[in-house]
């Protein structure tokens, strides 16, 4: 369920024309609902209400400061996995408690920030990392808290390039390594290893891989308190899926349904096991939008092409995933509003087949593939769907493109929420 509906022939955001606020900010631009993003949010924390979980929003999904506030305004925490992000969950007033610390490669400057900033949990993907933990917090005299992150060695069949939860990953380690990793660090005096961290993949559109791995998990957690190690918190990662095609993702109730029975005995009684999600692409990807205008149409062999002023710098997921994200007019011709959003609107009697392609010079700066598409004229707004999450995040300079603004509506108003970078201002850092 999302924000962005067309009405009287038009695409709206809540209760604005997308088309108003390309007119005001230009294009290419981002627009984000915030109704949306605390929607599911708060279908993730109903949900798993029975759990009493700590939600860890993954700041990597949507940096934007505005949009950790609000999420943070509803309760959220922050799963961050670099000093940058760190310092972004502080920004936006994140409670430093509910803060967990992710990433194979944290650097000693980052591990010290973290201690100085009392986050909650280091999420440690190493023995070497857990070791230089050890050694800078005993330095200074601090006890760290952590959770190791294990490998449950489960398949989300999703992306290769976003599958994490297998033996064979760089994130984690295994089973069998996770037993030694405790009886060689378990009882260090600096850091309290109490927790079991995983996160298997993403998107993962299926429920067995996490009951599968939670399973995995939990026999795990067993073992190691019945040799003494007292595991108190359990941090089951983010990944649930969003809607690019249709309504593919199952609902947060659907996850809920198969992981809250696994773990509900646990959250309770002498042994209480504190439980963490961070959940990033299902509470903002199908939040946003990358908005971006008609420049030209090319005819190239017997190719159409679409030619949009945003490119693949501004959303990459289709050039380094092959993603499909839903591209429809913003305005179609008459007869061309979609009743449904998605793969099925493409089906429409009239449309025509179209690479939508951006200006960036790249055999791989494309948006959508071979599509259907309403009839299209130059100056025609095009609506890039299911864009929130790891969109405006993974934008680069690329060809020297400075970065899109990004629009948080609230009804029927809108602010930006950060502005159109000008070329001075991407030049900033390289005064001649
Ligand atoms: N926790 C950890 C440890 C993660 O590595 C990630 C995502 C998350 C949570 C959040 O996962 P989510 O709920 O957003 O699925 N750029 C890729 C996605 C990379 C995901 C990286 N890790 C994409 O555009 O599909």
């Amino acid at each position: 369920m999302d924000h962005f509906a067309y009405r009287n022939g038009e695409l709206y955001c809540e209760d604005v024309p997308v088309a108003r606020i390309a007119e005001s900010v230009g294009t290419p631009a981002y627009v984000y609902s915030s109704a949306t993003l605390l929607h599911h949010y708060d279908a993730v924390a109903s949900a798993f209400a029975a759990l009493r979980p700590i939600i860890c929003y993954s700041i990597k999904s949507c940096p934007n400061l505005h949009i950790c506030r609000l999420l943070k305004d509803r309760g959220a925490g922050f799963d961050v996995v670099s000093g940058g992000e760190l310092v972004r969950a502080l920004r936006a007033g994140g409670d430093p408690a509910k803060i967990v610390f992710a990433g194979v490669g944290k650097t000693d400057e980052e591990i010290n920030l973290a201690l100085d900033s009392k986050i909650g949990w280091f999420n440690i993907e190493s023995e070497a990392e857990l070791a230089n933990l050890i050694e800078i917090a005993g330095r200074r005299g601090v006890v760290a808290r952590a959770a190791l992150r294990v490998n449950p060695d489960v398949d989300p069949k999703t992306h290769r390039y976003t599958s994490t939860g297998k033996k064979e990953s760089k994130f984690g380690v295994d089973l069998e390594r996770a037993r030694r990793v405790f009886h060689e660090y378990g009882r260090s005096a600096s850091v309290r290893l109490c927790g079991i961290h995983l996160h298997i993949g993403s998107p993962v559109n299926t429920v067995e891989p996490y009951v599968s791995a939670i399973r995995k998990t939990l026999a795990l957690i067993d073992e190691l308190r019945a040799d003494g190690f007292a595991i108190d918190t359990l941090d089951i990662g983010g990944g649930f899926g969003a809607h690019y095609k249709t309504s593919e993702a199952p609902p947060a109730v659907a996850y809920a349904e198969a992981i809250v029975p696994l773990l509900a005995d646990r959250v309770a009684g002498a042994k209480p096991l504190s439980i963490i999600m961070e959940p990033g692409r299902s509470i903002a990807a199908n939040a946003g939008i990358l908005v971006a205008r008609t420049l030209y149409l090319k005819k190239s062999g017997e190719r159409d092409f679409l030619i949009v002023d945003a490119g693949m710098n501004d959303l990459i997921r289709p050039a380094l995933y092959e993603a499909y994200h839903f591209v429809w007019p913003v305005r179609p011709a008459a007869g061309f509003v979609p009743a449904e959003r998605g793969e099925r609107a493409a089906s429409m009697a009239g449309c025509l087949p179209m690479d939508v392609v951006g200006p960036v010079c790249e055999s791989g700066d494309f948006l959508a593939k071979d599509r259907m598409l309403p009839p299209m004229q130059r100056g025609d707004l095009v609506a890039v769907f299911t864009a929130g999450a790891y969109g405006m995040a993974m934008a680069s300079h690329y060809n020297s493109r400075p970065n899109p603004p990004e629009v948080l509506v609230e009804g029927g108003g809108f602010r930006v929420i950060r502005r159109r970078e000008g070329y001075e201002e991407m030049m900033a850092g390289e005064a001649l």
